[in-house]
This record gives structure tokens, sequence and C-alpha cells, in this order.
């Protein structure tokens, strides 16, 4: 985990670090970051869910996912306890432009191994980008506890970042999946860069 906190860019290979204002903003509106942080997870959930339905004849796939399942629920509840302690509602869902923005760049009408790979690298992003925003939040508020709170996260989504790349590349060419992950990473930043930045939001 030691390399998480030396340089994200490398790690991750994210080519666009987030404006370090972004945790100022999010640090008067934390609130909003929870609630917002809870549905993220909810989302993570979800989403392997998905994926262990449709491509439930991968066997790797279903048993590497299943755990996830399990934990992007109990970061969930993490996130939602944090929130019942400080006698705030788990609020609204918001629109998650971020990822619309993600699924945009998804393949449309092409191979199914295409679609395959799409899915798993637009999982890996989310984690990596949220990764990279726990981190941020992890090293930049001021509040100890808060700190290590995020510290968790940061390293838990790290992991799923990993995962998604080694699923990937379990089936499908390393190249193709390398060749691919560029473009996506290059389109990420793209849409970072034109986001306004917000601290009611994680990404
Ligand atoms: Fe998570
Ligand atoms: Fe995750």
């Amino acid at each position: 985990m030691e390399n998480i906190s030396q340089d994200t860019k490398n790690i991750l290979g994210l080519q666009l670090p987030t404006d370090p204002r972004w945790v100022d903003l999010a640090s008067i509106s934390l609130e909003d970051i929870l609630t917002d942080h809870a549905y993220c997870e909810q989302k993570a959930a979800n989403s392997c869910i998905s994926l262990i339905t449709k491509y439930n004849d991968k066997e790797k796939l279903v048993d590497e996912l299943s755990p996830i399942v399990t934990e992007e629920w109990g970061h969930f509840r993490l996130v939602l306890s944090e929130l019942r302690k400080r006698n705030l509602p788990l609020g609204r869902q918001r629109k998650d432009e971020y990822v619309n923005k993600l699924l945009e760049f998804q393949k449309k009408g092409s191979s199914p191994e295409e679609r395959f790979l799409d899915q798993l690298l637009t999982m890996a992003l989310i984690e990596a980008r949220s990764c990279e925003r726990f981190k941020r939040l992890s090293e930049g508020l001021t509040d100890e506890y808060l700190r290590n709170f995020y510290r968790k996260f940061m390293e838990s989504e790290a992991g799923h970042y990993t995962l998604f790349i080694t699923l990937a590349e379990t089936y499908i060419n390393k190249e193709k999946v390398r060749a691919r992950w560029k473009e996506w990473l290059t389109y990420e930043a793209d849409v970072i860069k034109n986001f306004e930045i917000r601290g009611d939001r994680v990404h």
C-alpha cells in the first residue's frame, strides 16, 4: 500500500490528478460527500451483481466478484453508520454525471468481447478514480478520524482496481487490454478536466 501514497498517477495510471482544491470543498460539504459516497458503494455492489449474472459462465469472474459484492455492501454500511453517527439522513441519490460520461465511451454495437472488456475497464476506472479521491481525503482532511476512515477505503478500492484489470487479462489478450485501457485513461482525463470542481460528490 505504501506505493499508493507515493504517486497515484503512476500507480493507477490516471492521467490527471484531482485538483487539490477539491479536498477543501469536500471538507465543507462532508454531509453531501458521505451521501454520495454511500451511493457509490451501493452502485459498486450492484454492478458486480450484474456482471455475475451476465457472465455466469466465467468461473473466475463469478468467484472473484462474489466476495467483492459483500465488501462493497460492507462499505455502504460503514458510510451509512457514519451518517447516522452524525444524525444525518442517507439522503437522495444524485445524477451520476461522471459514470454517465464514462458509459458514453463504451463501444456500442461492438463484439461481445469488446463490450465485456469495456465493462471491466469502466469498473477499473471508477475504482481507480475513487481510490485517488479517497487518498486525497485521507491526506488532506484536518480531522484525524476521517483521514483514517478514508484511508481504509483507499486501500480497498486500489485492490478492486487491480482485480478488474486482472480479470480483463484473464479472458482477453493482454495487448488488447492495455491498448483499450490507454484509450480509457485518455478519455477519463478529459472528462475530469471538463468537469467543474464540486465538493459535494466523490467524482
Ligand atoms: Fe467500495
Ligand atoms: Fe470498490
